[in-house]
């Protein structure tokens, strides 16, 4: 590994929004890059949560600078203000990572035909149009203060295949795909990338719930050629290199991360 890819790694936004930071992927990502220097602005839906998840960070990195937000991500107003209140308090964004989502815990699975309105609602309400509200809100800020950046959305495998009994969070996952791909190219030229993670199984509070059935944890792990769960803090590693600066050409793709199960 070359100096030169070091340095450029450690190139990082000076101001990242997180979403879901509170919790899993969110987290473990907020922390990495308070490690690194960057300011964080940490949005998700319990101030509770957020205020463990600050002290936290701040009980390893006690010069990070942090804000947190209580905010659904289905309330673009909410956005809107978030993102306006972080760039008045830390300064302007040039970084976003967005974690926030909800997914079908082993219990919820189930195919269409016995899928709620409301569970489809919640799944495309939080994980597609709520993401979608952050990335507009975060392109429009950036655009507004001409800053060139990088936008890291959490998508996952489920937006790149079927899933059996789990079409609304798969529409959702492939809708944000879909997002990346389509915004990357709009806001290329003005040096704003937008890139995507696709995780297969992650160990994470999102999770841990599914694995109290140990049946559900074999099966997940009989299929994963790695034969394990990834780490929140694998993820976040990934992410740190698709908001720095090695990652400079490298936009619209969504990347696996995935212990080789789509290989
Ligand atoms: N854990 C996995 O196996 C896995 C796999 C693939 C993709 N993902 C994706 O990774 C992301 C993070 O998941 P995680 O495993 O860290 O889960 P998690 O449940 O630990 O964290 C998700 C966070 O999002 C927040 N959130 C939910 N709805 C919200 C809303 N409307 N507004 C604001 N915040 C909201 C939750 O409060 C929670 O803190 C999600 O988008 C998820 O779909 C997870």
């Amino acid at each position: 590994m070359s100096l030169n890819f070091i340095q450029k790694v450690t190139t990082l936004p000076r101001v990242v929004v997180v979403t879901g930071a509170a919790s899993g992927i969110g987290l473990a990502t907020a922390r990495s890059l308070a490690k690194l220097g960057c300011a964080v602005s940490l949005a998700d839906l319990d101030l509770k949560k957020l205020d463990v998840a600050a002290s936290t960070i701040k009980a390893e990195t006690p010069e990070a600078r942090i804000l947190t937000t209580a905010l659904d991500i289905r309330d673009r107003p909410g956005v809107a203000r978030w993102i306006a209140d972080t760039e008045t308090k830390l300064g302007k964004i040039s970084g976003s990572f967005n974690a926030a989502g909800v997914a079908n815990a082993a219990h919820t699975l189930k195919p269409l035909t016995e899928t709620a309105d409301e569970e489809w609602d919640l799944a495309i309400g939080v994980n597609l149009t709520g993401t979608m509200n952050c990335v507009k809100e975060q392109v429009r800020a950036m655009k507004a203060s001409g800053s060139e950046g990088s936008i890291v959305v959490v998508a996952s495998i489920a937006g790149l295949i079927g899933t059996e009994n789990g079409s609304a969070y798969t529409a959702a996952k492939f809708g944000t795909v879909g997002l990346i791909r389509s915004v990357a190219r709009e806001t290329a030229r003005l040096g704003i990338r937008v890139t995507g993670i696709a995780p297969a199984t992650v160990m994470t509070p999102m999770t841990k719930d599914s694995f109290e059935n140990g049946h559900f944890l074999k099966q997940v792990l009989a299929a994963t050629p790695a034969g394990r769960l990834a780490e929140p803090e694998e993820v976040a590693d990934l992410g740190i290199f698709l908001l720095s600066g090695a990652s400079s050409y490298i936009s619209g793709s969504t990347h696996t991360l995935d212990g080789a199960l789509l290989a």
